[in-house]
């Protein structure tokens, strides 16, 4: 059988590691892996010098996303163009479900905003906010119709979104009955309202304040809250955006009494610290969970390395600098987020692979397939193995650039990681055997992307 496209002589990051190789591409699918040179087909990619990756899988991304009165730069259009850029080939969003309507509602709504425009390919892990009998039974067939995972928030009731215990621990039991999993934005909203109230009456403003009054305490215990339930109801437990030490610890005894919990933890919290808070634009760096010490920051790096945290993802929430700026005199009404979703690559590869605090099967858990087994996608997406979708990033481990404002997509007005000087940025990146990015420029068509049905376990 002749390919489509041969990647010849690169250095190709199978499960074990780097082996130079060609590959075999037919279809949209890995058709072999063949000794360098060997490989015969209708195009060919000389990729000397270059490491062939696995396409990304970003799980946490907020395209279109309204909070807090303002609106992400990134829709489903320009955030899944950025997402190619960054070396991704699937990323996850959210659908949510309004208070007063079902489940399904929020799903059907989701898919009608992003199926015409996404140019990779995506899953919806679903947002419940309002669980009631109805709400209950509607869950398999949310499950059956491909989100299998959700997310609730055990904060932000201002916005409508927290879920209080009793609710969440119905849902679980729904879920883990129809074979889901729950994720959780897990911190306590109690402890955080009690001590933003306490900032504000003393005149603490400051967007320093916004991670003072968001404790590692309060992520600590809605964690360890959240496995206690999990357990009791039979449900797998994800932790989504994970940055205590104190989270990790009750993760990993989660684990190691053999409970079905995974955590991933975030880009920002890798490569940032909450020093930048108290910057003149430290209002950027406002997001939930927050930045904090360099002992938490070291703790996920070994959480990554451990194998305990199954991802990084960027939880990208593409607010404009003007639009966070519009909350910059008081801490509690700047929007939540920041972009990052074509920045995950190049940090990742940097700070992990090339400082040596990961390895390159450590570095690809995180990259793609910690993310493809927890959340139904592999063997298709994730690794690079004969019959999975060919799906790739590549990238040249020796060229370097600085992060800056202008190095991402869309008119965001400032980069979270600007002045890093990375290496492995993408120079090719390839969804199904397509080429979709060459050297920054994208070269797909909107809505060639898929909708992803994942599996339920
Ligand atoms: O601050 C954050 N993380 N913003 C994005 C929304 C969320 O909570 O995931
Ligand atoms: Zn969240």
């Amino acid at each position: 059988m002749t390919a489509d496209l041969v990647l010849a002589r690169g250095r190709v990051a199978l499960p074990a590691g780097l082996v130079e190789a060609d590959l075999l591409v037919k279809d949209g699918r890995i058709l072999d892996i063949v000794d360098p040179g060997a490989g015969r087909g209708d195009a060919v990619e000389d990729l000397r010098g270059r490491v062939v990756l696995p396409g990304g899988i970003d799980p946490h991304v907020h395209f279109l996303i309204g909070f807090m009165g303002q609106r992400s730069v990134y829709d489903f259009g320009n955030g899944t163009v950025a997402a190619l850029r960054g070396g991704n080939t699937t990323v996850i969003d959210f659908a949510l479900q309004r208070r007063g309507r079902s489940l399904m509602d929020g799903l059907k709504h989701r898919r009608v905003q992003a199926d015409r425009h996404v140019a990779c390919d995506y899953g919806l892990h679903l947002i419940a906010t309002d669980v009631n009998a109805a709400v209950l039974a509607e869950v398999p067939a949310v499950v059956a119709a491909g989100a299998h995972s959700f997310k609730v928030y055990t904060v932000y009731e201002k916005e409508q979104l927290k879920v209080e215990d009793g609710p969440l621990h119905d849902l679980m039991r729904a879920l883990g009955a129809a074979g889901g999993i729950m994720g959780l934005h897990a911190e306590n909203a109690s402890l955080i309202d009690h001590a933003i109230a306490k900032h504000l009456a003393a005149g603490e403003t400051a967007p320093r304040f916004h991670a003072l009054s968001r404790p590692a305490l309060a992520e600590t215990e809605a964690v360890t809250r959240g496995l206690l339930l999990a357990e009791d109801a039979g449900c797998p437990l994800h932790i989504f955006h994970l940055n205590a030490a104190g989270a990790l610890a009750a993760i990993e005894a989660a684990q190691a009494r053999g409970q079905r919990a995974t955590a991933e933890t975030c880009t920002h919290y890798l490569a940032l610290t909450a020093e930048v808070m108290d910057r003149p634009d430290g209002h950027l760096f406002v997001m939930s969970p927050p930045l904090r010490d360099t002992v938490h920051q070291a703790r996920m790096w070994d959480g990554l390395a451990r194998g305990s945290l199954c991802a990084v993802t960027s939880d990208d929430a593409s607010y404009s600098a003007a639009a966070k700026a519009l909350g910059a005199e008081s801490f509690e009404r700047i929007a939540n987020g920041v972009p990052g979703v074509e920045a995950r690559l190049p940090l990742l590869w940097t700070l992990g692979v090339e400082s040596g605090r990961l390895t390159i099967p450590q570095f690809l858990r995180a990259w793609s397939s910690g993310a493809a087994e927890t959340f139904g996608l592999a063997p298709e997406k994730g690794s690079i193995v004969v019959g999975a979708d060919a799906d790739f990033a590549v990238i040249d481990p020796n060229s370097r650039r600085m992060m800056t404002t202008e190095s991402h997509y869309g008119a965001i007005g400032y980069n979270p990681f600007e002045g890093f000087d990375l290496a492995g940025w993408p120079v090719l990146t390839i969804r199904r055997g397509a080429i979709a990015v060459r050297d920054g420029a994208w070269l797909g068509r909107a809505g060639e992307g898929r909708f992803l049905t994942r599996r339920a376990h």
